[in-house]
């Protein structure tokens, strides 16, 4: 089996192998994908495995930017893994996952991520479950409760806001100290802006994206930076209850919008779990953001068999928001973690967890330093 770029000549076969493995696609969704695929290719991003002159497996590393604790940094996420059905089973995908790993490192992204459609192949390679993308469903009417703020201006958007939905976006994740969001580049999110059926909506300090979902309405995308504006933003959607029975909105785990409702008793949430991957251990710690309160420093000792650069003892610094890992000689301080482990505690996973499922054992000298440094509550708002 051979691992190569892929290039334009090879859509095609790319388009036959997701048919297979993610069912048919519309015209129009294959034209968009070719589209949105096109800067990969040509960026070293989309690798596929061939046997001879036949494809058997695809995937690529689209690009984003995904914010720890408010502090944006590029991100590698593992989309469209898709082996052939007859090559299956036979370690053509996990072949495939350790070139794109390679890749990842050789284009500079210290993180990675992936939403699993099954988890063994990813956790065996380093990945590890971290957060997940939180599909609230609401009543419509309840969304009608909430009252416009008078001085937040919304208007249309499109294409050529491209640019200032992403300066938003850093803004308002910055602000709120975020972890886990993402962002497109801002190719992709001129693809986005041109959709058809999407209801685009800007203001100062917040976007909506909504669509129609049959007599239901699901939100994509919506960020405020002020209780004005998440007022504002979340009463328009709520205009649709007339007719729209349900809203179902990607939200962050703890969104304004639940503290906005007049009745909150049960919440109905779905969770897509993603998968997270430190490729670069130093880089990653140096390019998070960390509550500027925890000046202190850990050990950790971190064994990564795949990427052996991140293997052996290091030494965690936090001051004024900032982290730093530099290599240490072994100490009988340093609690073990495999790469898995160290990615979960990286995304906010507690000490406690990671050693009662087994992902962290020895020393417990720094437990309480590393959960305040990692304290994080993942989640994105898109799914890729
Ligand atoms: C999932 C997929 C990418 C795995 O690739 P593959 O070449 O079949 O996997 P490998 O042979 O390298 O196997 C790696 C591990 O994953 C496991 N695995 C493979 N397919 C699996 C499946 N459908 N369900 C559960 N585990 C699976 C294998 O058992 C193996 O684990 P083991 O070593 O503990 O036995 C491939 O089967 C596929 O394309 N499936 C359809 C599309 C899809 O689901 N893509 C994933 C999107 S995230």
């Amino acid at each position: 089996m051979d691992i190569r770029d892929l290039t334009a000549d090879d859509l095609d076969a790319v388009i036959d192998l997701r048919k297979r493995a993610f069912g048919p696609a519309r015209t129009a969704d294959v034209e968009t994908f070719r589209k949105m695929v096109r800067p990969t290719l040509a960026a070293g991003r989309y690798l596929g495995a061939f046997d001879g002159g036949r494809m058997a497996a695809a995937a690529r590393l689209r690009p984003f930017t995904q914010w720890w604790h408010g502090r944006p940094q590029p991100m590698s996420g593992v989309a469209g893994v898709t082996v052939s059905p007859e090559d299956r089973g036979r370690g053509v995908g996990t072949l495939l996952m350790r070139a794109l790993i390679e890749r990842a490192a050789a284009l500079g992204d210290a993180v990675s991520t992936l939403f699993p459609a099954t988890t063994p192949i990813y956790r065996s390679l380093g990945y590890e479950h971290a957060g997940a993308q939180h599909r609230v469903t609401l009543p419509a009417d309840a969304l009608m409760t909430i009252r416009p703020a008078k001085d937040v201006k919304l208007r249309r958007m499109g294409p050529g806001d491209a640019a200032e939905v992403i300066a938003l976006l850093h803004r308002v994740h910055a602000a709120a100290r975020a972890s886990g969001p993402i962002s497109y580049d801002e190719d992709v999110w001129r693809l986005r802006l041109a959709a058809e059926d999407d209801f685009l909506y800007l203001a100062d300090d917040g976007l909506a994206v909504y669509r129609w979902d049959g007599l239901d309405i699901e939100v994509d995308t919506l960020v405020a930076g002020s209780a004005e504006t998440a007022r504002t933003l979340w009463s328009l959607v709520g205009t649709s209850s007339s007719i729209a029975e349900r809203v179902t909105a990607a939200v962050a785990p703890d969104d304004p919008v639940l503290w906005l409702l007049r009745e909150r008793s049960k919440d109905t949430a779905e969770q897509v779990r993603w998968m997270f991957r430190v490729i670069d251990l130093a880089e990653a710690v140096a390019r998070r953001g960390y509550p500027a309160v925890v000046g202190a420093s850990a050990v950790v000792r971190v064994d990564d068999p795949l990427r052996t650069g991140n293997t052996g003892t290091w030494r965690l610094e936090f001051s004024g928001g900032s982290g730093a890992a530099t290599r240490q000689d072994a100490s009988s301080e340093a609690p073990e973690l495999s790469v898995n482990g160290f990615s979960a505690l990286y995304a906010g996973v507690p000490t406690a967890t990671l050693r009662r499922s087994g992902l962290m054992t020895g020393s417990g000298r720094h437990d309480e330093t590393l959960d305040a440094a990692f304290a994080a509550r993942p989640y994105t708002l898109d799914y890729f």
